[in-house]
């Protein structure tokens, strides 16, 4: 009999985050202070952020280590299963051997709570009470909930709205953690009021939840604001993903020749692929494939500029691909995707050739998620199901060229509480939307003004 899965032992779970930084061939440009135009100084975020984050956002150490307390946290899921899927590969008849980091088994369902419990960690060992946060999907504002309670600090969730109407039970989720949740915008910020006052119906986006959080923790000393991906030290906690998979890959006595992970803000794609372009950067030959939406297609289409990373410019300027920080991307159902820019370590690299991004319609990726529930049997959050269309394809074209490839995608989460967006794509109610050049046009409009990237 073949293996389907393969395991690590507890006491393997990484010791340390890999810092990409250190190994990049081109530095990433600075975030830049809107006001000045200088680079940002860790005294211009001490506001929002614990200083040891603020370190680990601006560290060029290889490697940084994870904290007892942290690790002890971490054995309650990790690490995650890798398995063969042998059963999607026939179902898809291809010749390719697809493997997947599932990051579904942790307690709010994703890759996020990697993140959200060392966050909420260095934030208490700061002495900070309470932390504000936006979600769009509820998978980040759930596994923020998760960790405040774990870690004992209150905990605020500004949801976007159309995920926040499409999605009552990761509400209940945030509840049952014992967080306060509000639909964004909401009537609590004065970002939220002002955007409610022009856009009433606005379904919101993550570009105005951010300026709802960003503004309620600039607003009080007990606050710190958390944000689930795009910053430098975010990715960092999630490459326990890729160090994990590495391991596995070579238990299964295999090694990839394409990774691949789904984008909304970057972080579980930059989990899984960096300690892979770590190789890449070493010589090894590797595709890294970034899969978004075809209705926010940030890296596939989206202009590389200075742009603020919320819709109210409380944030610093972030080079990153952008569609403008006012871009409201259409209601799809993969809430996670909808995001107007990017984390810029994964925009640099892509700028650099050595990851590159292509853009799905949420039909094509509703059928890939379908097929791999069939075959696999578990349900893929939607967000997720891009990274499964994009293993597909890259298997799809191998096989036309009469090649096979060894491919290995990353499951950030699973769908248990998307049932409505699969019941749409039965009723055939969903709408395939992809940008359109009036889309283009507008983030140049957005951007104008603003700082150029060398
Ligand atoms: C399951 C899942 N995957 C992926 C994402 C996208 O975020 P990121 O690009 O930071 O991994 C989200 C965001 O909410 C998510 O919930």
């Amino acid at each position: 009999m073949e293996q389907t899965k393969f395991l690590l032992d507890e006491s393997q779970i990484p010791r340390r985050w890999y810092n990409v930084r250190a190994d990049m061939p081109s530095a990433p440009q600075p975030v830049l202070h809107p006001g000045t135009g200088e680079p940002v100084g860790p005294e211009d975020l001490a506001p929002l952020f614990p200083m040891e984050l603020i370190l680990q956002e601006v560290s060029e150490e290889p490697e940084v280590p994870i904290p007892e307390e942290i690790l002890d946290i971490y054995t309650l899921w990790r690490p995650t299963p890798l398995y063969r899927a042998r059963r999607l590969e026939q179902a898809a008849g291809t010749r390719s051997r697809i493997f997947y980091k599932y990051e579904g088994v942790s307690p709010p369902g994703s890759h996020k709570p990697n993140t959200a419990v060392a966050q909420a960690f260095y934030n208490k060992k700061e002495g900070r009470t309470r932390l504000s946060t936006e979600t769009g999907a509820g998978q980040w504002g759930s596994a923020l909930a998760f960790a405040c309670k774990l870690i004992g600090l209150e905990c605020k969730v500004y949801m976007v709205r159309i995920s926040y109407d499409q999605k009552p039970f990761r509400r209940s989720m945030i509840e049952t953690w014992g967080a306060e949740i509000v639909a964004s915008p909401s009537e609590d910020t004065q970002c939220g009021r002002a955007i409610l006052e022009e856009f009433p119906d606005t379904p919101g986006s993550l570009g105005i939840a951010i300026s709802e959080a960003v503004e309620d923790a600039a607003g009080r000393d007990d606050t710190s604001y958390s944000l689930g991906s795009v910053l430098n030290h975010v990715l960092l906690h999630q490459t326990v993903i890729g160090q994990e998979a590495l391991a596995q890959m070579e238990m299964a006595g295999a090694f990839p020749d394409v990774v691949i992970g789904c984008v909304g803000g970057g972080s579980n794609f930059a989990g899984l692929a960096f300690p892979f372009i770590r190789e890449k950067i070493a010589g090894r030959e590797i595709d890294v494939l970034a899969c978004e939406p075809a209705a926010c297609p940030t890296l596939t289409r989206g202009l590389f500029a200075y742009d603020f990373g919320d819709t109210s410019k409380l944030t610093p300027l972030v080079p990153m691909h952008t569609l403008g920080h006012d871009f409201v991307p259409a209601p799809i159902h993969a809430g996670g995707l909808r995001y107007h820019g990017v984390a810029p370590l994964i925009s640099q690299l892509v700028n650099d050739g050595l990851m590159r991004a292509d853009a799905y319609l949420q039909s094509d990726v509703f059928a890939a998620a379908v097929l791999f529930a069939g075959s696999e049997g578990i349900i893929p959050a939607p967000e997720s199901a891009h990274a499964i269309h994009g293993a597909l394809e890259v298997a799809r074209e191998a096989d036309e060229a009469g090649e096979e490839r060894t491919i290995l995608f990353n499951l950030s989460g699973h769908g248990h509480f998307d049932m409505a967006a699969y019941d749409n794509y039965f009723a055939g109610k969903l709408e395939d939307v992809a940008l359109d050049e009036e889309g283009i046009e507008r983030a140049l409009h957005a951007i104008e003004g603003l700082p150029t990237p060398a």
